[in-house]
């Protein structure tokens, strides 16, 4: 059985829902304040906080789950920055809790949903994983921690792993059952269909004046339903014990989208104007990160 942490969630339901898919045993466990119990379907489901280390360690050890896929984290580059504590208590003391329930209780396989934001201001595109770690926010701060406590975890022979660094998680469940319902909304392409569709007034695109094709920053938005198969292959790479303890991959699709391609595409899907205008740059966006997977 899987604990699936973080499963109500936006790419931890999805996954969750492919693991009901594939007939493949696994339990959610999430504190369900960012998450949605509607998001879970028909899996078990237990309400546990990673913050506290006895719960998330009572968790652990009365379901015996042979892994863990871990989704448990904050999100919002911009809110990491306004609230560093909160992060870190969360992203990465919630993982350490994690970590010592697992090695206390023989549990030794884990996924864990890194980021791209570990590499901070690329030097070179695309970003393969050799590139250097240097985030510039303390949500990717928080990500690498928790990766190379993984490291430490994995040379003592305690947990296996499988980081996964993920691009822009981009899409839903094709059958139309789950989503992204983020709250507030922050990223492109919800934002961009809500203008289409009147639910906000505009979409402002965050600078024109980047060193790219046409003014707007470039990302690689790689589809959710794409990260929950990978999330099985890691799966079943963990066990083959032949492989390294631990690893790490970049999930991308290696194509690069501007802000205004992205505006085309929703208007050309809704057959909708998507009203924006031109804002000032976000801090800490680089102008294009695209990933070498
Ligand atoms: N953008 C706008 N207007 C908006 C929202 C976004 O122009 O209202 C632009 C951003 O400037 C950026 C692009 O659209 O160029 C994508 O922005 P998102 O906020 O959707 O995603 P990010 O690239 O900022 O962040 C994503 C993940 C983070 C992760 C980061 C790693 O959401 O969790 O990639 O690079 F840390």
């Amino acid at each position: 059985m899987i604990l699936v942490l973080g499963g109500a969630g936006y790419i931890g339901s999805h996954v969750a829902k492919l693991l009901r898919k594939r007939n493949i045993p696994h339990v959610i466990a999430d504190n369900l304040e960012k998450g949605h119990r509607s998001a879970c379907g028909e899996s078990a489901f237990v309400q546990v906080d990673i913050r506290d280390a006895n719960d998330i360690h009572d968790c652990v050890s009365s379901l015996k789950p042979e892994g863990v896929m871990h989704f448990a984290s904050y999100i919002s580059v911009g809110e990491s920055m306004k609230q560093p504590d909160n992060y870190i208590a969360n992203n990465f003391g919630g993982s350490k809790n994690l970590l010592n329930a697992m090695a206390e209780t023989g549990v030794k396989k884990i996924i864990f949903s890194s980021s791209a934001a570990v590499y901070g201001e690329p030097d070179e595109i695309p970003i393969s994983e050799d590139h250097t770690m240097n985030p510039t926010n303390t949500y990717g701060q928080t990500k690498k921690d928790v990766e190379e406590l993984l490291q430490d975890f994995g040379s003592r022979n305690l947990v296996r792993s499988v980081s996964l660094r993920y691009f822009n998680a981009a899409g839903a469940d094709p059958e139309g059952e789950l989503g992204e319902d983020h709250r507030p909304e922050e990223h492109l392409i919800p934002i961009a269909i809500d203008a289409a569709v009147g639910r906000r007034s505009e979409l402002t695109v965050f600078g024109n004046d980047y060193e790219t094709k046409d003014g707007s920053c470039i990302r690689d938005y790689v589809h959710v339903m794409d990260l929950a198969e990978a999330h099985l292959l890691a799966w079943e790479s963990l066990e083959d014990e032949t492989r390294l303890p631990v690893r790490t991959y970049n999930l991308g699709s290696e194509n690069g989208f501007s802000v205004f391609e992205v505006i085309e595409v929703v208007e050309q899907v809704t057959g909708l104007k998507v009203p924006y205008k031109i804002g000032e740059r976000r801090e800490g966006d680089p102008a294009t990160f695209v990933a070498s997977c």
